[in-house]
């Protein structure tokens, strides 16, 4: 039995996380493959009920789970930074999940915008520290609201968060079939200390990896690159806030927001899996979510939890329902969020 916590979370979240979990169930159904829910009432509702993020008492129990499956978190009642702080960066950071792994894969040739690209230009993973930089939180504010007020934000970078990120990402070229190389991403043209230790990091690990290729680019000229050359790349480790800046690129390479997945990773620990994108209040409450994203991050959880051959029976019934048009709005299809949820289900 493989006992997994929801988080639906707030706006679209619970939306999609319906369907992902409908989709396990039919999978579940059709396999050895034995799930168990418990669902955690953590987000924008619960906090305006009662001022609570998320207790310590809610992360002991979560503590106990095979995995976490979360929607998204942020509600406009809500002033920016609290439920994303309070809940999802204090998950990540609480369960040391220093890993945000980031594919981007094209599933279906005609949804790049780029033009002359396919599935064999557009096939990487962003290996994402995940746990300081600049989300580690540090820094404040004087003198609020005059004019003589500042701010800071500190980016913290410790050797041990760097070298265990780098060091997860190299394992993972070595590991993974079709590659060889890995990109570092940074700016140590200009953050020379933040930036100088992860070079200074990433060339020492490197040498312990004599038959993967350690390549550089700086992080201006990578979102260029993405967007021209995305077939250089294979797997790229980067710190937290480029991370995030450049996957939201990667996810419309690939098709969009709806395509997009995340994994939050401790490799010794429990590890947390969710859409890229966020609870989208624009569209919420209309059942025209693509929940693809979190069908995505469903088979993500699968294949980490060690069932290699079930997350494949998810992703053939992806990739059918992108290549046969059974999709919502924007993925040019005119299907709701439940009837996608259904159809992927059907294919199971
Ligand atoms: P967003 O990802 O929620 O939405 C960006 C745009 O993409 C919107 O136009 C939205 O309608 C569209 N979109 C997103 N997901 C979609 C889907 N599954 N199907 C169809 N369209 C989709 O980003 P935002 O608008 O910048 O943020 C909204 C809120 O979500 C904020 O409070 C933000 O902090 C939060 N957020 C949370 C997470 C998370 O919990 N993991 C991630 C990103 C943003
Ligand atoms: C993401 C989101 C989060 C991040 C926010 C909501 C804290 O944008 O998962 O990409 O910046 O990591
Ligand atoms: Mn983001």
């Amino acid at each position: 039995m493989n006992k997994i916590a929801v988080i639906p979370g707030d706006g679209i979240g619970p939306e999609v996380i319906e369907e992902g979990v409908k989709v396990l169930e039919a999978l579940a159904s059709s396999s050895e493959l034995d799930f168990s829910f418990e669902y955690f009432n953590l987000g924008a509702d619960h906090y305006l009920e009662t001022g609570e993020l998320v207790t310590e008492e809610v992360k002991s129990e979560l503590a106990e789970f095979d995995a976490i499956y979360l929607g998204a978190v942020g509600d406009p009642r809500v002033e920016p930074g609290i439920l994303e702080k309070g809940i999802l960066l204090d998950l990540r950071f609480s369960f040391d999940q220093y890993v945000n792994l980031r594919p981007i894969k094209l599933l279906a040739e005609e949804f790049t915008p780029l033009k002359d690209k396919g599935a064999k230009d557009i096939d990487f993973v962003v290996v994402r520290e995940n746990t300081e930089g600049l989300y580690s939180g540090a820094g404040g504010v004087l003198k609020k609201n005059t004019p003589d007020e500042v701010a800071t934000q500190e980016m913290i970078n410790t050797r041990k968060g760097v070298e265990r990120v780098i060091r997860y990402a190299f394992e993972y070229v070595e590991q993974k079939e079709d590659a060889q190389k890995l990109t570092i991403c940074d700016k140590r043209n200009v953050l020379t200390h933040a930036h100088g230790l992860w070079q200074r990091a990433f060339d020492q690990i490197a040498e312990e990896y004599p038959d993967v290729e350690a390549d550089h680019m700086l992080v201006d000229a990578m979102t260029m690159k993405m967007v021209r050359n995305p077939e250089d790349f294979e797997v790229v480790v980067t710190c937290n806030m480029f991370g995030d800046i450049i996957t939201d690129l990667g996810a419309e390479l690939q098709g969009g927001m709806g395509l997009a997945v995340s994994g939050n990773i401790n490799p010794e620990g429990v590890s947390m899996f969710e859409p890229v994108h966020g609870s989208a209040p624009d569209i919420a409450g209309q059942n025209i979510a693509n929940p693809l994203a979190a069908i995505l991050a469903a088979e993500m959880m699968v294949e980490v939890l060690g069932y290699d051959e079930e997350a494949a029976k998810i992703d053939a019934a992806i990739k059918k329902s992108l290549a046969e048009n059974q999709t919502t709005a924007d993925m040019g299809g005119e299907l709701s969020t439940t009837e996608v949820g259904d159809y992927i289900s059907s294919l199971l």
